[in-house]
């Protein structure tokens, strides 16, 4: 058929060449065995992520300006195909993109709503560089899951970049999707006076030049993209050295600055504690950034939770630097699993309420139990749902479902599960599943009717102990 001979023609030009410059679209017939698929896969948010490649690192040299909030400059990506290619997708929300090329050379590309659709030829398992150059004005995400809006949002003296679960598409073209993890380089551009802070660890003294200034930060460890964040505007900034060793980086907006002391000691210690908790900590750094935003949440930014517009306590601190091994150095492979991300860090608060000797776990499960509602005995967070993807369930319901398992099997197990799953799993991509293996291993018991009680059926387990 015409198909297999137009992709037997594609692979023998990549011999020759590795990338072509195509012709426009309707001049050519595209085989449909080698595009790269829209979507990843998720049934959950079927035009997340893209088929067809791996990335293993972004690179973002970007400049913003908060007074005209206009963002551009370049995302130069390193992939690999995981199949012949004649095209490929990435997720781009609004931007005018200027040109793109692919191995260096000018490739032709398409936009159709979210997907950026680039053309190249590419042999399974090529190695290869996409550049895209773009720019305009960031439009964050209204649509998905229970959150209002979300992705690059502009600030009063800069942006508050919060991406879970799909935004990194309103300020990079990605494969924006958890199952696919990449480093980090950002080069980021601001006026002078603004700070910008990034993942990772700042690479040298920021320079400034004819009143911009432009910070370069690394990550160096595979991230999700809803992960990635350049939050920008004043900042005062505290660093130095957890007291177990760790680096640690925090900043809160002027409106904030009393809490920066507090934010920075917090971050540390609870950091040092979780490490002997859920075993060695998974990056370079820890810190915390509060930001003055309207809306009142917080996110796991890898290395460097965000809090928007409060003062963090150390129960959230706790959550969200726990989500450092639980969501972020362990990543799910799909949304219904989020319950392995919020479930996990749920509890993590109630071990520290523990750890401090403010209630016991057992109490703050007791709690949990008592003044659940009914929407979360029958919503069973094992399976989240993909507009409702934050529901109390999935957070409340997840970490009594853990307390249940510590239960059952007893702190002699229950720990070291702890340990090995975050062990086994470093830098990885997780499933339920593999969780419930694991813990039937260690334990040494069949754990289906407990698993099956707290994760998947729409009803009220007993309570336990
Ligand atoms: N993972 C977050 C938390 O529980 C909630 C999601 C926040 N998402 C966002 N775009 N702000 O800490
Ligand atoms: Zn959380």
């Amino acid at each position: 058929c015409s198909a297999s001979n137009s992709a037997t023609g594609d692979r023998a030009a990549d011999r020759e060449a590795p990338i072509a410059s195509r012709p426009p679209a309707a001049a050519r017939s595209v085989s449909a065995a080698t595009a790269g698929t829209t979507g990843i896969g998720d049934p959950y948010f079927p035009g997340d992520g893209n088929g067809g490649y791996d990335v293993t690192r972004y690179a973002l040299a970007l400049a913003y300006d908060p007074r005209s909030k206009h963002l551009g400059g370049s995302a130069t990506i390193d992939a690999k195909a995981t199949q012949e290619l004649s095209q490929f997708n990435l997720d781009l929300h609004g931007f005018t993109v200027s040109a793109v090329t692919v191995n260096g050379r000018p490739a032709q590309f398409e936009r159709h709503g979210d997907e950026l659709t680039i053309f190249a030829d590419l042999r399974d398992g090529a190695v290869f560089k996409v550049a895209v150059a773009y720019a305009g004005t960031p439009d964050p995400v209204q649509n998905s899951s229970n959150l209002g809006s979300y992705g690059f949002i502009p600030t009063a003296d800069g942006a508050f970049v919060t991406c879970e679960p799909n935004g990194a598409k309103t300020w990079f073209p990605s494969n924006d999707h958890p199952s696919d993890k990449a480093t980090f380089d950002f080069t980021l551009t601001v006026p002078e006076g603004v700070t910008a802070i990034a993942n990772g660890e700042l690479a040298g003294t920021p320079q400034t030049k004819d009143g911009k200034t432009t910070f370069v930060w690394r990550e160096s460890n595979p991230m999700t993209t809803y992960l990635a964040t350049m939050t920008t505007g004043k900042f005062k900034v505290r660093t130095g050295d957890s007291p177990g060793g760790i680096p640690v980086y925090a900043a809160t907006d002027p409106r904030f600055s009393n809490t920066l002391n507090t934010l920075y000691d917090q971050s540390a210690r609870i950091t040092d504690y979780w490490t002997t908790v859920f075993g060695p900590y998974p990056f370079k750094s820890t810190g915390g950034v509060v930001d003055d935003f309207a809306a009142g949440y917080a996110l796991e930014n890898q290395t460097k939770p965000i809090y928007g517009g409060f003062e963090p306590d150390e129960g959230i601190i706790a959550h969200e630097l726990a989500h450092q091994w639980f969501g972020n150095s362990l990543s799910i492979n799909r949304w219904k699993d989020l319950w392995l991300n919020e479930g996990f860090a749920t509890y993590a608060e109630w071990l520290w309420s523990e750890h401090r000797g403010n209630g016991t776990a057992q109490q703050s499960f007791e709690d949990a139990y008592a003044s659940a509602t009914d929407e979360i005995w029958k919503y069973p967070p094992g399976v989240t749902r993909p507009h409702d993807l934050f529901n109390a369930s999935v957070y409340v319901r997840g970490g009594m479902a853990l307390h249940a398992l510590r239960t059952e099997i007893g702190d002699t197990k229950f720990f070291p599960l702890l340990k090995k799953w975050t062990a086994d799993h470093r830098y990885g991509n997780v499933t339920t599943e593999q969780f419930i293996d694991l813990a039937e291993k260690i334990s040494g018991e069949q754990l289906d009717d407990l698993f099956d009680a707290w994760l998947f059926k729409p009803a009220k387990p007993a309570s336990v102990r």
